[in-house]
């Protein structure tokens, strides 16, 4: 072979430059993966949850019950019975409930009364359960079917 023909060796400078062109590359695309998947809720509903809460006549007028097993409050009002899902619209820790409306633990997401966004990184309100009566008359909650905020279920 002749000298001609032969690659001359990448000086330790240039190299040393390409190798930290390409870490800056890796490091701002995969910043930039992270940073698109924000904007959406990281938690999604589990799948196939009914469950049945109780009678209408278990939860008077006014009152509210959280069902920690189910990670859903029932509120009872002269409008119906309504269910809001206790879940964290951001990563999924469960809300507690306050004065002014409900808190996360985990980053400070806070929401009002009827489960709207008041701050922090939660990209929306807490969810509203479907309610429905059973052939039994007793109340049933599907955690897969979020309705509108203010949804109540006549009974
Ligand atoms: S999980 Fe609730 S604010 Fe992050």
């Amino acid at each position: 072979m002749s000298e001609r023909l032969k690659p001359e060796p990448l000086p330790r400078r240039d190299f040393l430059g390409l190798a930290g062109l390409w870490s800056a590359a890796v490091a701002i695309g995969g910043s930039l993966i992270g940073m698109s998947r924000l904007p959406k809720p990281s938690v999604l509903p589990e799948a196939g949850r009914r469950f049945r809460i109780g009678r209408p006549e278990d939860f008077p007028d006014g009152t509210e019950e959280i069902l920690t097993a189910e990670k859903v409050l029932v509120r009872s009002g002269p409008q119906g019975i309504a269910a809001i899902s206790l879940v964290c619209t951001h990563l999924g820790c469960i809300v507690s409930r306050e004065s002014a409306g409900f808190g996360c633990p985990c980053h400070g997401s806070a929401f009002g009364q009827n489960g709207e966004v008041g701050g922090g990184p939660a990209p929306r309100g807490l969810r509203w359960l479907e309610v429905s009566r059973g052939v039994d008359g007793r109340l049933v909650v599907d955690a897969d079917r979020e309705v509108a905020p203010g949804t109540w279920c006549q009974v």
